[in-house]
């Protein structure tokens, strides 16, 4: 992977002198895989919903492109293509009435819910000679982090372990955590790429309540450090004002805010922490900000970790799912929950990330013309084009397909 690459340097059809071309990169085809991934990258886990919005009367999704009804039956949660064979009418207008099945509205189609295959069809008798001969495409499901997690396939393929797709100190340590899942317009990748995106928090987020007192840097060297499956964002200078010449001094100084940290600083982005949690420590993160495969962000902080998955719904829209976690048990996880439900939820899950959500929105690319910080955005890209060849190329068949 070459993540040092200059932004901008690869463009196919870049002209330096012709008068003709338009500034910067037109399209995304030199991430083919990516460029293609519009309604999200198949063959991934994806968070739906929490756990407990999952009962006995199924409810629609939409995930990467495809009508999902959930329903959960005896405990455990199923995924179902929400489209009766019979008519088209969504299962997820339907309920359940008979243990294991789910039954369309409309001519009572019932549908086993571990197979998806044609059970019985009320209307037409006992002896129904459809029974058992057709179905409904049915989704592996798994439950972690309080959430219903659904798996899209290339094609018929079994999923990948999920464990193997969280955040590693996720799947080995206890913790607590708060949450948030909201519906938002724009595509995933303008939503992973703002999440990753060095240039735009300390001067986006300056406004932010979350930041009221605590200053954001001016403008940072940074370098994109990959480690296993991540790329992380290291900062090798940060800079708290600036003097552009012939324009003025900036700074997001203010005598309220707390005074910059004099040195550089690699966990959290406002400055340098006096402890940090022993797991969060014990991870050796080179970065505060790292991305992962299909879509997930960590941000590290001293004390708690903060994660957000993209999760493509259709083109335009997707589903922010953002998690705060913090390694700690029992009493502690009491002053926890009192800090996310207090502060945290509102002021970094809400006001905060709904600046993000705001900019997602209203992107509007390719084309675009990237700029130095934007290293960020084409190592990421880099990253996704690379992971998802070898992903197909370990499923033999399914390159064409995806
Ligand atoms: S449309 Fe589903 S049973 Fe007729
Ligand atoms: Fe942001």
């Amino acid at each position: 992977m070459t993540v040092e690459d200059a932004p901008g340097t690869a463009t196919p059809g870049r002209s330096r002198r012709g008068k003709a071309a338009e500034p910067g990169r037109q399209d995304w085809k030199s991430w083919p895989h990516y460029d293609g991934a519009a309604a999200g990258f198949r063959g991934y886990w994806y968070p739906v919903t929490w756990s407990s919005h999952i009962t006995g009367k199924p409810q629609p999704f939409t995930l990467c492109g495809e009508r999902i009804a959930l329903i959960r039956d005896a405990g455990t949660a199923y995924a179902l293509h929400d489209r009766c064979p019979h008519r088209g009418v969504p299962l997820s207008e339907g309920d359940q009435q008979f243990p294991g099945t789910v039954s369309c509205p409309y001519h009572g189609w019932t549908f086993d819910l571990p197979t998806g295959k044609l059970a019985a069809v009320i209307t037409d008798g006992p002896g129904c000679r459809l029974t058992g001969k057709l179905g409904v495409r049915t989704y592996p499901v798994e439950e972690r982090l309080g959430m219903v997690w659904v798996y899209v396939p290339v094609a018929d393929e079994e999923p990948h372990p999920i464990d193997s797709q969280l955040p590693e100190e996720l799947v080995s340590h206890p913790f607590v955590m708060g949450g948030r899942i909201e519906p938002r317009g724009g595509n995933w990748r303008f939503a992973c790429e703002n999440g990753f995106d060095e240039g735009h928090a300390k001067y986006l987020h300056r406004t932010a309540l979350w930041r009221l007192f605590k200053p954001m840097p001016t403008w940072n060297i940074t370098r994109i450090v990959p480690k296993g499956r991540w790329i992380f964002r290291v900062q090798e200078e940060v800079h708290w004002e600036a003097d552009f010449p012939g324009v003025g001094h900036w700074s997001n100084k203010r005598w309220w805010k707390t005074r910059p940290p004099k040195e550089t600083f690699n966990i959290g982005n406002t400055g340098k922490a006096d402890r940090i949690d022993p797991v969060i420590e014990a991870q050796e993160f080179p970065g505060f900000a790292s991305l992962s495969m299909p879509g997930v962000l960590r941000i590290a902080y001293p004390k708690f970790i903060h994660y957000e998955f993209y999760v493509p719904v259709d083109e335009d829209h997707h589903r922010y799912v953002g998690v705060m976690v913090n390694f700690t048990e029992g009493w502690e996880t009491l002053r926890f929950y009192a800090k996310y439900l207090g502060a945290v939820r509102w002021l970094f899950h809400g006001q905060f990330s709904g600046q993000d959500a705001w900019m997602v929105d209203v992107t509007d690319a390719p084309p675009e013309k990237l700029y130095r910080p934007d290293i960020s955005l084409t190592a990421w890209r880099n990253l996704s084009e690379e992971e998802y060849a070898k992903k197909l190329a370990a499923l033999p068949g399914t390159e064409e397909k995806a």
